[in-house]
C-alpha cells in the first residue's frame, strides 16, 4: 500500500468515525443558528441519513407557517409513527426532490406583498417554475394568508397548481388558512383532520394516541465558563469581544445593536401613545432607502417573563445554566447555547399573544391534576368553549394555564416548551425618515399597543411597542409609568444607554423615479409613517435642485382629532412651505363631528382631480391598516374612476389591478 492510499484510508476512517459519532448525537455541545445537523442541502441525502419518511417544508416570514409545519410534523410522527422532519425552504436545494419516491412531502406556504413568496421561499418558487416532472412524489399543501389582501393565498395556490401541472400525486386536499377572518387555527385543524383521514386510506399506517416524544434534551450544567453562556445575545459573534459588531451586512441572523439617539411622544393624550424613535447609524455601515422597513428585535417584559416562569415552577431556576442537546438529528435548537432558563424565556421565545387550541390540547397531558387535565382537554377539543373561555378573554399561555389549574404549577418538560413555542420574532416598522435628508439616522413611528378590550380583565399589551415606550419614558425621565417594564440594559449591558437590535428590510414601496410624476399618498393613523419619509425626500430634492420639475403631491391623512393624535402636526406646514403649490395635505378627522370622516370621503370629494392626475400617470400609495382601510380606499378609488371616467365598476377594478401590476398602485399595509 503506498503512503498516499494509506493517508486516504486513514482519513476516510476518521471521517466515517466522525460521522457515526455525530449521528449518535454525541457531538452536540453547542448549536447555534437553526440548521440541520447534517449540514447537507440535498433533501434525499438528509432524509436517508436521518431515517425520515416525511419532510414538511415551510415558506415563512414571521414564523406562523413554521409553527404549523412543526405541529403537523410532530403529530404525523407521534400519531402515525411516520418519522417526520420540518425544513426551512431556504436551507435546501431541490434537485433530488423529483426522485423522492417513497417519501411524503408537505409545503406550508405563507403569502406576502402582492401575492409574493416569503424571503425563504423565493429560490424554491424559481426552482418550481422551471421543474419538469414530479409524477413520482406524494405531496400535501397548506397555504397561509389573509383574505383582506387582494392576492389571497397566492403562493399556496401557486404551489398546489404547479405540482398538479407537473403530475405530482396528492396525499389529500389542498388547504388554506385565513388570518383575515381570524380562523387560521380552525382552518388548519380541519385541513389536518381531512389530510389525516386521507393518509389513513392511502398509506398503511396505524393511529396511536398523541404522545410527546422529545426531540431535544435539556441538560443543566453545574460548571460552565460564564463567558460562554448566552444571556440574550443573538449569536456567537456577539459574545466574542474581538468581533466588530458595527459591520454589516445586517440581517435576520445578524442585527445591529443600534443606539436610539432620541425618542418622543407624538400623541397629546393620556390614554393612547405613539412613539417617535430615531436610531443612530453613524457608527455602523447600515444603509437604508426611503420606504424600507426597520425590523426591531424585542425582548419580553419583566411581568411576562415572571408570569411564564411561575406557572411552570421555574422561578428558582432563572439563572441555572442549561445546554440543549439534539435527540433527533433533524431537529434544531432555535437559539444559541449554553444559556439560562430566564434568558430563553426573556429573549428567545415568543411567550405572549393568543394561545392556540391545538397547543392547549398538546400541553393538557402535563396538567397538575385530573380535573385540570379534563378541563384543558375539553377546552382544547371544543371550538366554541375555547373561544368563550380562552380566546375572547385575551389569554396568553401563562394566563390560560393558570386559569385552568387554579394557579397550581404545571410540570412540563422545558424541552416541550422550547419545541412548541415559536421564537421571538422582530417586528417591522415603516421607516418615517428620508435616506436623502437623514443618511445616518432611521426614524420610526410606532403606535403603542395597550388596551383592555371588552371581555378581558387585564391590560393586553404588545411586546415591541411597549418596549419602545419604556425606553421613551426612561430617556425623557418622565414621571409616568410604562405599561410594561423591560431589562433595558440587555445581555451583559450590551443594550445599555438605549440600544436595540435592528436590521433593515428592503421594500419595493418607492417614489417614482421621475420626480415630475404626480403622487397620491393615502395614509391614515400610523400609515402616514413612510409618507413623512417620502415628503422629506421631496423637500431634500427641492432644496438641492430648486428648478427640477415637480409633479403634484397629494397626501390624504386621517386621525381621530386635530388636537389629540395628529401625527407630526407641526412638521407638515414646514414641508408645505418648502414644496410650494405642488404639495397638498388633505385631512380627515373621524371624531370631531357626529358623522365619521375618513380619508376615503376626502378622496371622493376630490374625485375629478384624482382622475385627472391618474390620466397624467399619477402613482398611488396606500399605507396603514390592512383589515378595512386599504379595502375601503381601494373601493373609493374604484368609485372615483366610475364617476369620472364613465366606466363600469368591473372596468375600474380591472384598471386598479393593472396599476398594481405596473407598480403604479402600491400598498404597504399590515
Ligand atoms: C411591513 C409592516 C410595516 C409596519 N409598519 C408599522 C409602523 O410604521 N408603525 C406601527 O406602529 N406599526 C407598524 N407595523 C406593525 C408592527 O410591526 C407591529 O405589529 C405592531 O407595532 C405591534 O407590535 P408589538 O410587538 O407591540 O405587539 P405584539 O406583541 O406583536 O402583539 C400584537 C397584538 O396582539 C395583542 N395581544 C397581546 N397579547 C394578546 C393575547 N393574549 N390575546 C390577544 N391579543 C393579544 C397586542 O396587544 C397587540 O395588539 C408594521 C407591520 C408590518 C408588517
Ligand atoms: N383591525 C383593527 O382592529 C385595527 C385597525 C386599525 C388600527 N387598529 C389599532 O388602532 C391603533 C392605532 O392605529 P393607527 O394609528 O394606525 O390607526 P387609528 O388611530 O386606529 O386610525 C386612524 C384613523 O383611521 C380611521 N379609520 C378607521 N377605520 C377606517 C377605515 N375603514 N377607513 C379609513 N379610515 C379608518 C380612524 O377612525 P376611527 O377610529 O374614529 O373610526 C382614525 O381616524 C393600533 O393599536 C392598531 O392596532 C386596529
Ligand atoms: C405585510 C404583509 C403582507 C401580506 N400579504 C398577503 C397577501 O398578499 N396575500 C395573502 O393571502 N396574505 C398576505 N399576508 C398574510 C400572511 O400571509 C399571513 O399573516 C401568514 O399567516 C404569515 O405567515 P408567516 O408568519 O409564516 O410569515 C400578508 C401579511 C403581511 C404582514
Ligand atoms: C389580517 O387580518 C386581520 C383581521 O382583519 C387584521 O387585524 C390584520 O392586521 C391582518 N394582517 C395580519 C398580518 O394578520
Ligand atoms: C447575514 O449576515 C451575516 C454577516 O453579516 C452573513 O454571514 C450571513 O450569511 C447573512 N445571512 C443571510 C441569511 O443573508
Ligand atoms: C425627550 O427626549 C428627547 C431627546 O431624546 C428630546 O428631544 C425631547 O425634547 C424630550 N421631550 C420631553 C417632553 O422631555
Ligand atoms: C438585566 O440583565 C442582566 C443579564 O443579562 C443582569 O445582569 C441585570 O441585572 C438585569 N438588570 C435588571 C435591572 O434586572
Amino acid at each position: 500500500m503506498s503512503l498516499d492510499t494509506l493517508d486516504h484510508a486513514v482519513l476516510l476512517s476518521i471521517v466515517l468515525a466522525l460521522i457515526t459519532y455525530v449521528s449518535k448525537g454525541k457531538l452536540w455541545g453547542v448549536t447555534s443558528a437553526p440548521a440541520t445537523s447534517t449540514g447537507s442541502r440535498d433533501i434525499a441525502e438528509v432524509l436517508s441519513a436521518s431515517g425520515k419518511r416525511c419532510i414538511v417544508f415551510h415558506g415563512s416570514q414571521t414564523g406562523t407557517a413554521e409553527d404549523y409545519a412543526s405541529k403537523f410534523a410532530k403529530e404525523l410522527q407521534s400519531r402515525f409513527g411516520i418519522p417526520s422532519m420540518t425544513a426551512d425552504l431556504e436551507k435546501y436545494d431541490f434537485d433530488s426532490l423529483p426522485a423522492l419516491e417513497n417519501k411524503l412531502v408537505f409545503f406550508f406556504m405563507a403569502t406576502y406583498g402582492e401575492g409574493e413568496p416569503t424571503d425563504n421561499a423565493i429560490e424554491f418558487m424559481e426552482w418550481l417554475n422551471s421543474a419538469d416532472d414530479l409524477a413520482a412524489v406524494k405531496f400535501g399543501v397548506f397555504g397561509l394568508g389573509n383574505s383582506t389582501y387582494e392576492f389571497y393565498n397566492a403562493i399556496g395556490r401557486k404551489v398546489q397548481a404547479k405540482i398538479a401541472e407537473l403530475n405530482g400525486q396528492f396525499l389529500g386536499p389542498y388547504g388554506e388558512g385565513d388570518d383575515g377572518r381570524g380562523t387560521m387555527d380552525e382552518d388548519f385543524l380541519s385541513w389536518k383532520d381531512a389530510m389525516f383521514a386521507s393518509l389513513k386510506d392511502q398509506l398503511d399506517v396505524e393511529e396511536h394516541a398523541m404522545q410527546y416524544q422529545p426531540a431535544l434534551e435539556v441538560v443543566e450544567l453545574d460548571a460552565a465558563d460564564p463567558s460562554t453562556v448566552f444571556l440574550g445575545e443573538p449569536s456567537r459573534k456577539y459574545l466574542d469581544p474581538s468581533q466588530d459588531l458595527s459591520l454589516g451586512p445586517f440581517n435576520h441572523s445578524h442585527p445591529y445593536l443600534a443606539p436610539i439617539a432620541s425618542t418622543y411622544e407624538l400623541f397629546s393624550l393620556a390614554s393612547r401613545s405613539c412613539i417617535h424613535a430615531e436610531f443612530d447609524l453613524s457608527d455602523s455601515n447600515l444603509r437604508y432607502s426611503t420606504g424600507d422597513h426597520l425590523a426591531i428585535w424585542p425582548s419580553n417584559s419583566d411581568a411576562h417573563v415572571s408570569k411564564f416562569l411561575a406557572i411552570f415552577g421555574w422561578e428558582d431556576k432563572r439563572n441555572q445554566v442549561i445546554d440543549i442537546r439534539l435527540l433527533d438529528q433533524t431537529a434544531s435548537v432555535p437559539f444559541p447555547t449554553p444559556t439560562t432558563y430566564e434568558t430563553v424565556v426573556r429573549h428567545y421565545l415568543g411567550i405572549t399573544g393568543p394561545l392556540s387550541r391545538q397547543s392547549l390540547s398538546a400541553i393538557a397531558a402535563f396538567a397538575p391534576t385530573d380535573a385540570s387535565k379534563l378541563l384543558a382537554m375539553a377546552l382544547g377539543g371544543n371550538k366554541d368553549a375555547f373561544k368563550e373561555k380562552i380566546h375572547d378573554r385575551y389569554m396568553d399561555i401563562a394566563d390560560a394555564l393558570a386559569y385552568i389549574s387554579g394557579g397550581a404549577t404545571w410540570e412540563v418538560p422545558f424541552s416541550f416548551v422550547i419545541e412548541t413555542t415559536h421564537s421571538l420574532q422582530p417586528r417591522y416598522y415603516s421607516i418615517s425618515s428620508s435616506s436623502l435628508s437623514e443618511k445616518r439616522s432611521i426614524h420610526v413611528t410606532a403606535v403603542v399597543e395597550a388596551d383592555t378590550p371588552a371581555g378581558s380583565d387585564h391590560l393586553v399589551t404588545g411586546v415591541t411597542t411597549n418596549l419602545l415606550r419604556h425606553i421613551q419614558l426612561t430617556q425623557n425621565q418622565s414621571s409616568q409609568d410604562p405599561h410594561q417594564r423591560y431589562n433595558l440594559s440587555g445581555p451583559r449591558g450590551k443594550l445599555a444607554r438605549f440600544k436595540l437590535p435592528v436590521h433593515v428590510r428592503r421594500s419595493t414601496f418607492k417614489l417614482p423615479t421621475n420626480p415630475a410624476s404626480p403622487v397620491i399618498m393615502i395614509g391614515p393613523g400610523s400609515g402616514v409613517a413612510p409618507f413623512r419619509g417620502f415628503v422629506r425626500d421631496k423637500v431634500h430634492r427641492k432644496t438641492q435642485n430648486p428648478n427640477e420639475k415637480q409633479g403634484k403631491i397629494m397626501l390624504f391623512y386621517g386621525c381621530r382629532s386635530a388636537e389629540e393624535d395628529f401625527l407630526y402636526k407641526e412638521e407638515w406646514p414646514q414641508y408645505a412651505s418648502k414644496l410650494g403649490e405642488s404639495f397638498e395635505m388633505i385631512t380627515a378627522f373621524s371624531r370631531e363631528t357626529t358623522r365619521k370622516v375618513y380619508v376615503q370621503h376626502r378622496i371622493m370629494e376630490r374625485a375629478e382631480e384624482i382622475a385627472d392626475l391618474l390620466g397624467k400617470g399619477a402613482f398611488i400609495y396606500v399605507c396603514g391598516d390592512a383589515s378595512r382601510m386599504a379595502r375601503d380606499v381601494h373601493d373609493a378609488l374604484a368609485e372615483v374612476l366610475v364617476a369620472s371616467k364613465k366606466m363600469t365598476r368591473e372596468m375600474a377594478v380591472d384598471m386598479l389591478r393593472n396599476f398594481k401590476i405596473q407598480n403604479r398602485y402600491q400598498e404597504d399595509i399590515w
